[in-house]
């Protein structure tokens, strides 16, 4: 276990935002957690765990214990007749990942190739893109509690998946760090092709049937084209979540704005794009401070260079009231603001 002392979190959130950890603990096993637990001064201490940091947004220094999860590991656990079980470290990079699944001849994860951050903080808010959430390729996670040390095994349902959710953002936050992800790649594969991005690809390149590779390739070059490079332009992805509103809600804004991109829900509600909903308010382009909307995708903040964390939290702001005041929707930023 490796302690450290005011560690600069700069190259270690994807935003670039100014913050120093007074305590930092790299964890590369289980047996890490449980020194920390069992550890005489940071035994007891509050903790932040840090993935990728692709999904915070840096306020502060953080006076928490903050353990930086390193954990490694690439493995096939198990080979079904309905599917392959691959296991993987919660400090693998996610993307890095996907390519090897595919690399093994291991498909089914590639529409959700080149999200940002880690495999352990995949669970955290079921991450999800073109048409697939990472609850559909799940089979279970260990976890070690950081009051016991003991490690337990959840499955989905003890997850508590939601959109853009789960247990460990809410009743575990902070209590209880993932070391080790199970996915569940289904067999035969099927393609996932029924985003519009993607079905715009599959007629333009006149190909029927795609391989995963094929798919890999799409899902990269639609991601590249609207979607800053985090290594380029600091970012923490969409900054909103999509909001869901009521059918009579929606009837009720589309008869004032008959463009609003929306999408019917399963229960009958409907989710609108709040990347539309900020466009439509002009914000597009703009800043405040160092802060920015994205030129190519107005639910992505960007640090156009030397943003602070609270630019970023004052751009969101007036985002949200300015959405607020059109359009009567409350927008709920998707990272979390620490
Ligand atoms: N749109 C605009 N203007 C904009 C941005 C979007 O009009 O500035 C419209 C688009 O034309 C499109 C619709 O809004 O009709 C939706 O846009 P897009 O397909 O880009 O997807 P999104 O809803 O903005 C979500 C996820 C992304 C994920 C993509 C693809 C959320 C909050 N975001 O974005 O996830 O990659 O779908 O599945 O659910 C992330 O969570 O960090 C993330 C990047």
């Amino acid at each position: 276990m490796q302690i450290e002392s005011a560690v600069s979190l700069r190259p270690y959130n994807t935003f670039g935002l100014p913050a120093v950890a007074r305590t930092l603990v790299r964890i590369r096993c289980e047996a890490d957690v449980r020194r920390v637990v069992d550890h005489p001064e940071f035994g007891r201490a509050p903790k932040f765990i840090l993935g990728g940091g692709s999904n915070i947004v840096l306020t502060r220094d953080i006076a928490p214990v903050v353990l930086k999860i390193e954990v490694e590991g690439r493995r096939v656990v198990e080979t079904r007749d309905d599917a392959w079980i691959v296991e993987l470290g919660a400090g693998e990079n996610w993307h890095e990942a996907v390519v090897w699944t595919l690399q093994q001849g291991l498909p089914g994860l590639e529409n959700m190739a080149l999200v940002p951050g880690t495999v352990g903080a995949a669970p955290v808010q079921n991450i999800g893109a073109y048409g697939l959430e990472l609850k559909d390729r799940f089979h279970s996670l260990d976890a070690v509690d950081l009051v016991t040390g003991r490690t337990v095994t959840l499955d989905a349902a003890q997850c508590r998946f939601g959109y853009r959710d789960s247990v460990f953002k809410n009743a575990l936050a902070g209590k209880s760090v993932i070391t080790r992800v199970r996915l569940r790649l289904p067999r035969p594969w099927q393609p996932v092709l029924g985003y519009a991005d993607i079905a715009r690809k599959r007629q333009d390149s006149g190909i029927e049937q795609p391989t995963p590779q094929q798919v890999f390739d799409w899902v990269c070059e639609i991601r590249r084209a609207k979607l800053p490079d985090p290594a380029v332009i600091g970012n923490a992805g969409s900054f909103f979540k999509n909001p869901v509103v009521t059918q009579e809600q929606c009837r009720d804004i589309i008869g004032r704005d008959p463009e609003i991109v929306h999408y019917p829900m399963p229960d009958g509600g409907f989710k609108l794009a709040a990347g539309w909903l900020i466009d439509a308010c002009g914000w597009k382009g703009k800043s405040i401070g160092h802060a920015g909307v994205y030129e190519k995708q107005a639910l992505v903040l960007v640090n156009r260079g030397g943003a602070t964390g609270s630019e970023v939290v004052t751009l969101a702001r007036a985002i949200q009231e300015s959405v607020y005041g059109r359009f009567g929707i409350r927008l709920e930023p998707e990272p979390v603001v620490v």
